[in-house]
């Protein structure tokens, strides 16, 4: 089967055109991805109605130069939520139009679960449920997945996402907006300069919080020590910028906590909720740390570590291609009164109507 994923929920216009078969390796023809982030980055953060009309003057493009070299689609796929509504709008939009044109099933998809969804994309693997661990720009997530489709979540953050962290972190050190990859590369030279013991550090609070049978992160109290720390090296030097040594070293200890944070409320629950595979997914994922932390966790615990290549864990139509196939294959179809969802409620409202229809037809 060949699916069309659109993305457009966020900063990145993006389509690809993938080939699936039960059983056998995904094969992706192409993948598109058309970043706003030199446009948000004038502004330290996505601006939304700028997204939204950037979305509009690139999705055209995109989706034809993903569509040029490909075989023709059987069924075309959209992130329908969670995201920025304007932006949504427009992928949602453009996707019903040419399903509409072309004839084709219309697979609605939620970003989050195309994120973990990237994990087919280069691996094989078929278990009847696996978790996940979800680290993006907006999400930070724990889920129990059943069938690839059913997520259930065990764990997330309460307040700001592990991506708004770094990216937060890295504008008060300075760094343009994203700065979480920058941050990895700081954090790199902070452990090589300071080696590993934890006495070279700074004492951040950890984002793992609750009891030992809770499995939630807070980023916030983190991003607002960081902060604090910055500001009061600042006075205490009477300077406005900070040395080189200090950048590097609040980098690798604000590094060293999310790390070690995440990996104590995951391990937590990997262990109340034993599986045979984990999947590291989102745009953090990408981190260099995070991925060792977590793979050194997987190791210990003798469980399977599957996380998408570094090009995939960001925004991609491959990911929302490779969820449409799973929903596709469990009769997760929209018609042409698909909406698009800023949040998740009305989201699952959506997909709850689709699924009664579907069963009732059978
Ligand atoms: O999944 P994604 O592309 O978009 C959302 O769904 O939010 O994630 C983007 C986030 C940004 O916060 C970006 O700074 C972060 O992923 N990111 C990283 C790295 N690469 C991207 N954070 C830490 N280390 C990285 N190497
Ligand atoms: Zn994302």
């Amino acid at each position: 089967m060949v699916i069309l994923g659109i993305e457009s929920s966020c900063d990145e216009t993006a389509a690809s055109v993938i080939s699936a078969e039960e059983g056998g390796v995904m094969k992706v023809h192409s993948n598109i991805v058309s970043s706003q982030i030199s446009i948000h980055a004038l502004y330290g953060g996505v601006v939304p109605e700028i997204a939204s009309r950037a979305h509009c003057e690139a999705i055209t493009n995109v989706v034809r130069k993903a569509m040029e070299n490909a075989p023709a689609p059987d069924a075309i796929a959209v992130t329908f939520a969670p995201g920025l509504i304007g932006c949504l709008l427009v992928g949602v939009s453009f996707a019903k139009s040419l399903a509409s044109a072309l004839g084709l099933p219309l697979i609605p998809i939620d970003h989050i679960k195309a994120h973990v969804a990237a994990a087919h994309l280069e691996n094989v693997f078929s278990v009847d449920s696996y978790n996940a661990l979800v680290v993006s720009g907006g999400h930070t997530s724990i889920y129990r997945v059943d069938r690839d489709i059913d997520f259930t979540e065990i764990g997330s953050t309460r307040d700001d996402a592990c991506g708004e962290a770094f990216d937060k972190v890295g504008r008060v050190l300075g760094l343009p907006y994203p700065g979480g990859a920058a941050m990895d590369r700081l954090a790199q030279k902070a452990f090589e300069k300071f080696g590993s013991d934890p006495k070279g550090y700074i004492p951040f609070p950890s984002p793992a919080v609750g009891d030992d049978d809770c499995f939630d992160y807070s980023f916030s109290g983190l991003k607002t020590a960081v902060i604090n720390h910055v500001n009061n090296e600042k006075q205490r030097k009477r300077t406005d910028v900070l040395s080189e040594d200090e950048i590097l070293r609040i980098a690798g200890s604000f590094t060293r906590t999310v790390c070690a944070g995440v990996v104590t409320k995951l391990d937590a629950a990997m262990k109340a909720n034993p599986s045979e595979i984990l999947v590291l997914a989102g745009g953090v994922a990408a981190n260099s740390h995070l991925r060792k932390a977590v793979s050194e966790l997987c190791e210990s615990r003798k469980v399977r570590l599957i996380t998408p290549s570094i090009p995939l864990c960001g925004d991609n139509g491959a990911m929302v291609a490779s969820a449409g196939y799973y929903s596709f294959r469990a009769g997760i179809i929209a018609d042409s009164s698909l909406n698009a969802f800023a949040s998740d409620e009305g989201s699952k409202a959506y997909l709850d109507q689709i699924r009664q229809k579907r069963d009732s037809r059978s």
